[in-house]
């Protein structure tokens, strides 16, 4: 893709580096005078990413949302990822640039649903994936995220059964690395679920020498052509670490802003996404989350003005929500 656009009224080119150094120069200015933090997930676009003080993964995120000293977070990512920033600092001002940003994982698992699952049987513990609601999370014995899934699945009394919700992919890959059975919830990512086994192996065909990184939220079919299945920090991590020059990324494509910035002189190949490909017109067909690029950087620029659309969780909700959480954090803590 390229930084310059068509207008499409006027058929000149326009540079939009230049409206974004305008608005980078102001949100910094509000950055101080409300004394904020800037978070960001490694789907957003390049130019949140820039401006952004930590870039990261849901884990990194929820790190730095617990251990902030900031008054107030703007949450540049998605809608639970924000609800979880908020529950882990409650008496901070929280702000996302569009409330609208949510999540096909979040979506299929409503909360009254997971209670009915759960009453069928006594012995569940619930391992719940981030990706979800503040309601969900407040009835979940723990949390995990695709960072730390597995060790946190390994460090469950062996006497309960699992449910894992609410993502099947994530959780079958779980089940494969742990050996440990578990129920699934039936949810998945619209975005992840669109890579397939056939176009990715075309891509390989192009690039043999190219290693290949890929999300858990993909399909086994996929996921078992991968040199590495693994959260979107460590594709970061695994990409700067390992001697080979090329990469075929399989997730979101805001993260190659990050590899290529942290990986001088590689080259990072986005797979193609099923849905992308419908989009003739297209010449990029590099798979994009909705929702998470539903954020601009006006839209960061705004919602530090109005301090809005703002986080609001009642009581009882932070309250159940921050257990598993903490548990979640303390897990993933320890060594090894
Ligand atoms: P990570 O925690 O690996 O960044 O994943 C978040 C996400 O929403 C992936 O689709
Ligand atoms: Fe949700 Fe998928 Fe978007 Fe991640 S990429 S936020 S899982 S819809």
């Amino acid at each position: 893709m390229t930084e310059q656009t068509v207008n499409r009224s006027t058929g000149t080119h326009a540079d939009p580096r230049r409206g974004h150094d305008a608005l980078a120069r102001e949100i910094l200015v509000l950055k101080k005078q409300l004394n904020a933090v800037i978070l960001a997930h490694n789907y957003q676009v390049p130019e949140i990413q820039d401006v952004a003080d930590f870039v990261g993964d849901s884990l990194g995120l929820s790190q730095q949302a617990a251990s902030t000293q900031a008054d107030v977070i703007v949450f540049c990512g998605v809608h639970f990822m924000a609800e979880t920033a908020k529950i882990l600092s409650p008496d901070k001002i929280v702000v996302l640039p569009d409330k609208g940003a949510g999540c096909s994982l979040e979506e299929s698992c409503p909360a009254d649903k997971l209670r009915e699952l759960q009453q069928t049987n006594p012995n569940f513990l619930t391992v719940t994936y981030i990706n979800c609601s503040a309601e969900v999370k407040a009835l979940s014995d723990i949390i995990c995220t695709s960072g730390n899934a597995v060790k946190i699945v390994n460090a469950c009394p062996p006497d309960r059964d699992i449910l894992f919700v609410p993502d099947e992919n994530l959780g079958a890959w779980v089940m494969e690395q742990t050996g440990r059975p578990m129920t699934l919830w039936r949810g998945n990512c619209y975005a992840h679920v669109e890579f397939r086994r056939e176009s990715l192996l075309k891509v390989k065909r192009q690039f043999p020498e190219a290693k290949v990184v890929i999300h858990p939220e993909s399909l086994r079919e996929v996921r078992d052509l991968a040199d590495e299945v693994c959260s979107t920090e460590k594709m970061i991590t695994y990409c700067r670490s390992n001697p080979a020059r090329q990469f075929i990324v399989v997730t979101e494509s805001g993260i190659i802003h990050r590899m290529q910035k942290e990986c001088p002189g590689k080259e990072f190949i986005c797979a193609p996404s099923v849905d992308a490909m419908r989009a003739p017109t297209d010449p990029c067909h590099c798979s994009e989350c909705k929702f998470m690029k539903m954020n601009t950087l006006e839209k960061v620029r705004d919602c530090m003005k109005n301090l809005a659309p703002r986080i609001e969780l009642s009581p009882a909700i932070l309250q159940r929500a921050r257990l598993p959480i903490e548990r979640m954090l303390e897990i993933s803590a320890r060594p090894g």
